[in-house]
């Protein structure tokens, strides 16, 4: 699926995919600084009710909410890792062994490989659009 989306579209998109998401499934959002990756991770723990305040884990590779029904959330920034080894302190592995909770991760495109094997994987990207600062291009492969 490939569409040009504004900030509202995003919104949609992340309300139908909140729809379709339970323990075990794992969001990858791909693109740019700036592309919406994070408000996306906005918009879907909105719609799943998440009381948490969502922002993006750069610095602390890994955010945790829970959703009104229990559902738990991690949500991963991998921009500024450069060793797999943090991943691993960080329990990234242990999480998804468990297919406990929803993973995202932004950023997943640095370390693509780790989720080769993984099943129930969303894959979305973000896209810039030439003159229209307020429009994104996103695709979506499962
Ligand atoms: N169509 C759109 N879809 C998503 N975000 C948009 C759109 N138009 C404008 N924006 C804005 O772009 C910014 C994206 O920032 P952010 O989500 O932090 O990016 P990233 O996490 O990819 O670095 C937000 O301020 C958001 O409101
Ligand atoms: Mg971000």
């Amino acid at each position: 699926m490939l569409k040009k989306a504004t900030l509202k579209e995003t919104q949609e998109l992340a309300h139908e995919i909140s729809l379709k998401v339970n323990d075990g499934n794992i969001i990858l959002l791909n693109g740019e600084m700036g592309s919406g990756k994070t408000q996306f991770v906005r918009f879907l723990c909105s719609s799943l009710k998440v009381k948490d305040r969502v922002s993006s884990p750069s610095f602390i590779i890994m955010n945790k909410y829970e959703t009104s029904e229990g559902l738990e959330i991690f949500h991963f920034d991998f921009y500024r890792i450069t060793d797999i080894r943090d991943l691993e302190e960080i329990g990234l592995f242990e999480i998804l062994e468990s297919k406990k909770g929803l993973v995202i991760v932004e950023w997943a495109n640095m370390f693509k490989s780790l989720f080769v094997k993984e099943k129930n994987i969303i894959d979305i990207y973000f896209n810039f659009i030439e003159d229209n600062i307020n429009l994104r291009e996103i695709s979506i492969q499962r």
